[in-house]
């Protein structure tokens, strides 16, 4: 019995370690540079997105429609453009690392008839603990996020295994050309917030997540709706 203690206690500590491990490979001034970005356009976020977001919605009713009242977290809420489509009954968990994009997301959760937890935190380093919930939900999200690999890493942990990751993005193009022109246009856009070219498929396989579907929403295939699982033996 006693050993038994003593190997969870070598184990949790050999964990906590690695976990503070990966907080310090965290490039800290990237990240601070892009969350100061998103400080700052979060009073004009929901103009700047008005048009695209006649074409976004009903792609985030058919993400959420494939999302069950569950616990759920949602990474990168924004102002909280997705909260009227989160499945009623469902324990809600959003977070966002930029306190101004949150202080719009918390006014637009005040009107909501079911409660949404918000908190202030970076993907990259998720404060809860393993397997805390049974479902995440990102839309646009990992195309900004510093380290996109270290964020998907982290929503893997604390989703339980077997759980799904629903994630709603845009990505760089698989035609060589048109993903060189992104690459070159990437720079300029990322002013705004995103890299427009990021190979995110890549980067959800490189997290160690299982891709269960993907379907092309539009642009070309450039907005894609992927369904991932955690798998069981990690
Ligand atoms: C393009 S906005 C999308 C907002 C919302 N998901 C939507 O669909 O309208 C990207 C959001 O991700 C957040 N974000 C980016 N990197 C993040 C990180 N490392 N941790 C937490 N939030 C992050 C930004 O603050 C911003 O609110």
């Amino acid at each position: 019995m006693r050993r038994r203690a003593r190997w969870r206690y070598t184990f949790q500590s050999m964990s906590c370690r690695l976990k503070a491990w990966g907080n310090f490979m965290i490039d800290q001034q990237a990240t601070e540079v892009r969350r100061k970005r998103y400080d700052r356009i979060a009073p004009f976020y929901d103009l700047m997105e008005l048009i695209n977001e006649r074409r976004m919605r009903p792609w985030r009713e058919k993400l959420w429609a494939q999302v069950p009242p569950v616990r759920v977290l949602e990474v990168g809420v924004g102002t909280g453009k997705n909260f009227e489509h989160h499945p009623k009954g469902a324990g809600m968990t959003g977070i966002d690392f930029s306190p101004r994009m949150l202080e719009h997301a918390r006014r637009h959760a005040a009107e909501l008839r079911d409660p949404i937890e918000l908190r202030q935190m970076d993907a990259q380093a998720i404060e809860f603990p393993d397997a805390s919930f049974d479902a995440a939900v990102a839309t646009c999200v990992f195309c900004s996020v510093p380290d996109p690999v270290q964020g998907l890493r982290e929503v893997k942990r604390v989703v339980k295994p077997g759980g799904r990751i629903f994630l709603m993005e845009h990505m760089r193009h698989s035609n060589p050309i048109i993903g060189a022109v992104m690459d070159v246009l990437t720079p300029l856009m990322r002013l705004m917030g995103p890299d427009i070219n990021r190979r995110t498929l890549d980067n959800i396989r490189a997290a160690g997540l299982e891709i269960e579907h993907v379907e092309d929403l539009g642009m070309g295939g450039i907005f894609k709706l992927t369904v991932a699982r955690v798998p069981h033996q990690n």
